[in-house]
């Protein structure tokens, strides 16, 4: 079958993508383990929007690291790309998710992007999202935030086929999450506590064999709540969010990109849809993607993830870069 020429761009999206994110990775690798998470986050930011500023197409960054007047660079709204009559693209952008962990050497900080045409991903203020996220092969609806955390671990076990005890649900380790992780132990599942990184803590239940995780619970960013959809978009699976708002200025944020029902119940299609494209590269190692590997030459090697949710593809690619091209 002939492809059109979008066909055929859409696919030489893929690595373009794969170029993005492994330039912000390779940037704040340099970074990583020296205790300053502003520099490794500014250089990633740095690196990521000159890599897209190299593009043929017309973007605009709907998730971003900002506000305008918060974020000198890839601030939401910001255009970028080398081509203001080309293709208009809409992306959700995180160069360095997991600064902190990057900034203790810790696991599973990524560079992540996703891209969609405009209007196929949620202008997401910065603001917490309450999420709940289980791989593919469930029935839709299974699980819904509207229910507790133990309903939802006890109806997911029993689709599953095991005991609540089998369950393993991942959790960022926040003292917001105490009544939460409180109801999760008095149902006796497995709760697996991280420091940071729900995007990695969401794809991981795409593939419980591997990372052991089922479901995804708790409060993380919202922006982070949007790349994530995408990710499962692509792969498959279940995710909810509902954006919290602790005061009016959050609330002023959301209505400034649209939002005005606050306690909307978002499903995944409302998250991302269309044809989203997802990219990332690791920073440091993790359960998804190895990190940045520095080699005695003085070059280093990635490992990056891409997936399109129009043929559900989902490549790994190993880069090597040499400095003098760096
Ligand atoms: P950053 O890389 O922006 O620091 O985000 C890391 C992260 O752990 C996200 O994965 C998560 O969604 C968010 O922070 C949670 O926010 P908080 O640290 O305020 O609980």
């Amino acid at each position: 079958m002939t492809q059109t020429p979008s066909q055929i761009l859409d696919r030489i999206w893929v690595l373009e993508m794969v170029r993005v994110t492994e330039a912000a990775a390779i940037a704040a690798a340099k970074l990583i383990g020296r205790g300053n998470e502003k520099a490794a986050d500014a250089a990633a930011v740095e690196a990521m929007r000159e890599a897209l500023n190299r593009l043929p197409f017309n973007g605009t960054v709907v998730i971003g690291e900002g506000e305008r007047d918060e974020a000198p660079m890839l601030y939401i709204g910001e255009k970028v790309g080398s081509d203001q009559d080309g293709p208009a693209i809409d992306i959700a952008l995180d160069p360095l998710e997991g600064t902190t962990i990057t900034a203790k050497a810790g696991a599973n900080a990524m560079a992540v992007l996703a891209i969609a045409e405009a209007g196929h991903l949620l202008n997401a203020p910065d603001v917490y999202m309450d999420k709940l996220a289980i791989g593919p092969g469930y029935p839709e609806g299974l699980v819904d935030l509207d229910f507790s955390p133990a309903e939802n671990v006890r109806r997911f076990a029993e689709a599953k086929g095991v005991k609540p005890e089998d369950v393993m649900v991942c959790v960022l380790d926040r003292p917001r999450h105490e009544a939460l992780i409180r109801e999760l132990r008095e149902v006796g599942c497995g709760i697996k506590l991280i420091p940071d990184g729900d995007v990695a803590g969401v794809i991981a239940v795409t593939n419980p064999e591997e990372t052991t995780i089922d479901m995804y619970m708790g409060s993380g960013g919202a922006p982070e709540g949007v790349l994530a959809a995408a990710a499962l978009r692509c792969i498959g699976g279940q995710i909810q969010g509902r954006l919290i708002f602790r005061n009016e200025d959050e609330k002023e944020r959301a209505r400034r990109v649209g939002i005005t029902d606050f306690n909307r119940k978002y499903k995944l299609e409302e998250l991302a849809s269309g044809d989203v494209i997802f990219a990332a590269t690791g920073v440091t190692d993790g359960a998804l993607l190895e990190g940045v590997k520095r080699k005695p030459g003085g070059w280093f090697t990635t490992e990056s993830l891409v997936m399109r949710a129009s043929s559900g593809t989902v490549r790994y690619v190993y880069g090597e870069h040499r400095r003098k091209k760096l």
